[in-house]
């Protein structure tokens, strides 16, 4: 390894963090949350009954069997975060935007990020609703998307001070109406009112850009050759 400047010792290559460094110079998401990691995955036919276990349904109706139905129809994707096996958290990305029409003329082409989730109680807080916001943001930015959204209710300014946070923002308001039929066959019907935010996406250029740039400056602290088509 090649020393750099007056330095005497080589300064190994992951002291310097180039690619967090580069990810922020050319606008991309910074993201490294702290706490508890999760893996997370789109939704399998065979998740929809673990789900379901694990953060059952207020309704008779599944939301996870619904969300996986939407998924299966191309109409959204559904994100399960895991955790050893056991799933902690959810998040469906909504291609066609928010259900709202009056968002979803004023935000067209924006998707939405809806029905995020980090269960059971006592895991909330460490991260994990940082992750599954921030790989739903990049699920929309390899479609080629430049912007995603998603509704807070206005009764929820914690959940609305970490989207900020995130770089979400807004002032739109609407009503998110839904409806859950109990077990005794009586329908509940609600409507919350919200603020949509969205967000800009970086730009695939940029990330390419980047990953071209990364691999050459570890190349030259390492001394690796990059790879790609030479140049004669
Ligand atoms: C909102 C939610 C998805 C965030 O996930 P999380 O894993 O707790 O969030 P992170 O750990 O990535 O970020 C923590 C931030 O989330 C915010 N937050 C919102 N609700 C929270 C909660 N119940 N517990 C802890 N943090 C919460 C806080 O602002 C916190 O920021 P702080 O550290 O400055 O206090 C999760 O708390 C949750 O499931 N809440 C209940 C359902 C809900 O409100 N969903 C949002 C619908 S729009």
């Amino acid at each position: 390894m090649r020393s750099i400047g007056a330095a005497t010792t080589p300064i190994p290559y992951k002291t310097i963090d180039i690619e967090g460094f580069l990810m922020f110079v050319l606008g991309e998401t910074v993201c490294q949350p702290q706490g508890v990691k999760a893996t997370i995955l789109p939704c399998r036919d065979i998740d929809v009954a673990t789900l379901e276990h694990h953060n059952p349904s207020p309704s008779v109706h599944s939301f996870h069997a619904r969300r996986f139905a939407n998924q299966t129809l191309g109409d959204s994707t559904y994100l399960v975060a895991w955790r050893e096996r056991v799933p902690v958290g959810r998040a469906e990305i909504k291609w066609d935007g928010c259900a709202d029409d009056t968002v979803k003329n004023a935000h067209p082409g924006v998707p939405e990020i809806n029905g995020l989730e980090v269960f059971p109680e006592t895991l909330r807080g460490n991260g994990l609703g940082t992750q599954l916001v921030t790989a739903a943001e990049t699920e929309a930015t390899a479609r080629g998307l430049d912007r995603i959204g998603l509704g807070v209710a206005q009764a929820n300014p914690a959940a609305r001070r970490l989207y900020e946070r995130l770089g979400y923002h807004g002032t739109h308001t609407y009503l998110d109406r839904y409806s859950c039929l109990d077990s005794l066959g009586t329908w509940h019907h609600f409507a919350d009112a919200c603020v949509f935010l969205s967000k800009p996406l970086p730009r695939q250029r940029s990330r390419v850009a980047a990953t071209s740039l990364v691999a050459r400056l570890r190349a030259a602290l390492t001394g690796a050759r990059p790879h790609g088509p030479r140049h004669m």
